[in-house]
């Protein structure tokens, strides 16, 4: 029981980053498809059913929160990767 928190945090963390980073690239990819702020509110664009402000803060938000994620997931995976650079710096 104890500690079993942190076995769970790492997986936990994978996932939420895969989920927020399919937000972030799906919304990325509409913000990249959106027309200027005014032809979007006047021919009444939508993306996936989300017009373009909605679009803008689902994209800063997710964005944001995949910076923390991110922070995290390199944070409780830092021994991993100090080994796989140690391995790939072997002489
Ligand atoms: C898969 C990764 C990402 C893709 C493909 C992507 C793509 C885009 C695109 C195409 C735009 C619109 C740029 C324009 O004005 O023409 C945009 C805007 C923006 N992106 Fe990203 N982005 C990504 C990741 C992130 C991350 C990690 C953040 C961190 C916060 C972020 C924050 C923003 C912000 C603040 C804007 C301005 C939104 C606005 O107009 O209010 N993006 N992004």
């Amino acid at each position: 029981m104890v500690g079993n928190w942190k076995i769970k945090l790492r997986p936990i963390i994978s996932i939420l980053l895969l989920i927020v980073f399919l937000i972030v690239a799906v919304t990325g990819i509409g913000l990249a498809q959106a027309p200027s702020g005014k032809i979007a509110h006047a021919t009444a664009w939508t993306f996936l059913g989300m017009d373009k402000p909605t679009l803008e803060s689902a994209h800063t938000l997710s964005g944001i929160a995949m910076i923390v994620l991110v922070v995290v997931h390199l944070a409780i995976n830092l021994d991993m990767l100090v080994n796989e650079l140690k391995v790939l710096t072997r002489k």
